[in-house]
C-alpha cells in the first residue's frame, strides 16, 4: 500500500500557505508518499472533509494568498472527545503523518496531540510573528510589507493636511508587524502590546507630537498594534455574536481611542485609519515564498526519518526543526533590542 501523509492549515490564514501546501505536497510525492489535504483545520480530521493534493491541483498555487484547503479555529481540545477522534481519524484515514500548518494555537494542539501518540510536524505560519522556537513564521513579511506601504500612503496626506496620522495593525499580543513597518516607514511613534501605555507615557507622546510641530514638521506618523494596552485594558470589536463565540475575543479600536485621546489633548487635527484583514490577504511577498518552500521540504524530510513531534523553523538562515513543546501555550513577544533601533527614529 502506498504510505500516505495529510496536511491540515489552522488557525487564521495568512500569504504564503499554498507555498507551503504546494512544497509539502510535490516533495512528499517525490518521495513515494500519496497527499491527503484536509479542509478547515482540525475540523475536516474531524468531519472527515479531505481532498487528494497532487501535482496538477499544487501547481500554480504558489503566489495566491489564503489557504486552498481552508481554515477554522477549532480545536480537538476543547470537544468532549475530540483528541480521540481526532487520533482516530488520522488511523482511519490511514495517514503515516500529519503536516499541521498553524499558528501557537493550533501548533500547541498539535504538541498536546503529539503526546497523545499522534504523528505529526508543525509548520509555523501567523502574520504576526509570535510563535516561539523560530525568527520568522511565513506570513509575517508579506504583512510586515503591506502596512508600510499603508503607511508610506498616509504620510502622504499627512504631511498635505498637517495631520497626525495613526494607524491600527494587527498584533494580538506582539508588536512585531507594528514594529518592522514602523521602522521600515519611519515613524514618529510605535505603539506595541510589550510597552504598556500609562498616563505617564501618553503624556510624553503628546509632547513629542508638539516638539515636532513646534520644530517646524507639521505631521506626524503613529503606529498601533491592535493589541497594545492603554492604562491595562485592550479595546475589542463590539460584537454582536461575541458571546456565542468560542474563539478569542476580537481586538481592534484601540487606535480610535488614543486618536480622540491625541486630538483632545494636543489640539492637533488627527485622523485614524485601520489596516485590518487587508494585510492578511493577497500574494506573499518573495521571502514567504521561499520560507515555506523551505519549511514544506524539511516538513516532508522529517517525515520520512519519523522525526514527530518537530516544527520546523529558521534560525539565523538555517532551516531546523525544533520540538513542538517548545511552542506550547506560549507566545514569542517582540525582541525589544528591535525596538530600541526604530526608537532612535521617534519624534
Ligand atoms: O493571529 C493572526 C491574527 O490576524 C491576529 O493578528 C488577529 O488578532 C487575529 O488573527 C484575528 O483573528 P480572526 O481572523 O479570527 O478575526
Amino acid at each position: 500500500m502506498q504510505r500516505k501523509i495529510g496536511v491540515l492549515t489552522g488557525g487564521g490564514d495568512c500569504p504564503g500557505l499554498n507555498a507551503a501546501i504546494r512544497a509539502v505536497t510535490k516533495s512528499a510525492i517525490q518521495r513515494g508518499f500519496e497527499v491527503l489535504g484536509i479542509h478547515d483545520g482540525w475540523r475536516g480530521l474531524l468531519d472527515n472533509k479531505t481532498m487528494t493534493l497532487d501535482r496538477v491541483n499544487t501547481s500554480g498555487i504558489i503566489d495566491r494568498g489564503g489557504t486552498i484547503l481552508g481554515t477554522s479555529r477549532v480545536s480537538p481540545l476543547k470537544i468532549e472527545n475530540g483528541p480521540r477522534q481526532a487520533l482516530d481519524a488520522v488511523d482511519k484515514l490511514g495517514l503515516e503523518a500529519l503536516v499541521v500548518l498553524g499558528g501557537e494555537g493550533t501548533l500547541s494542539v498539535a504538541s498536546k496531540l503529539s503526546r497523545m501518540g499522534l504523528p505529526v510536524v508543525g509548520i509555523p505560519k501567523t502574520i504576526d510573528n509570535d510563535v516561539m522556537g523560530t525568527n520568522f513564521t511565513i506570513g509575517f513579511q508579506t504583512a510586515v510589507q503591506i502596512a508600510t506601504e499603508a503607511l508610506d500612503r498616509l504620510r502622504s496626506t499627512a504631511e498635505s493636511h498637517h495631520r497626525v496620522m495613526l494607524l491600527e495593525v494587527m498584533g494580538r499580543h506582539t508588536g512585531w508587524i507594528a514594529t518592522f513597518a514602523g521602522m521600515a516607514n519611519g515613524a514618529d511613534a510605535i505603539l506595541i502590546p510589550e510597552l504598556p501605555m500609562d498616563g505617564a507615557k501618553l503624556e510624553e507622546l503628546y509632547s513629542m507630537l508638539l516638539t515636532r510641530y513646534r520644530r517646524g514638521v507639521n505631521f506626524s506618523i503613529v503606529v498601533v498594534a491592535e493589541g497594545t494596552v492603554l492604562e491595562d485594558k485592550t479595546v475589542e470589536v463590539p460584537s454582536p455574536t461575541i458571546s456565542t463565540r468560542s474563539e478569542p475575543a476580537r481586538l481592534g479600536g484601540i487606535a480610535n481611542v488614543l486618536g480622540d485621546l491625541i486630538q483632545s489633548k494636543t489640539g492637533l487635527d488627527t485622523r485614524v485609519s485601520s489596516l485590518g484583514y487587508i494585510q492578511r490577504g493577497g500574494v506573499p511577498v518573495a521571502y514567504d515564498r521561499s520560507l515555506a518552500t523551505g519549511f514544506g521540504v524539511r516538513a516532508t524530510e522529517a517525515i520520512e526519518s519519523k522525526t514527530y513531534g518537530e516544527m520546523t523553523a529558521i534560525k539565523g538562515n538555517r532551516i531546523i526543526t525544533v520540538p513542538l513543546e517548545e511552542v506550547e501555550d506560549k507566545v514569542r513577544t517582540l525582541n525589544l533590542h528591535i525596538y530600541r533601533v526604530a526608537e532612535v527614529f521617534f519624534g
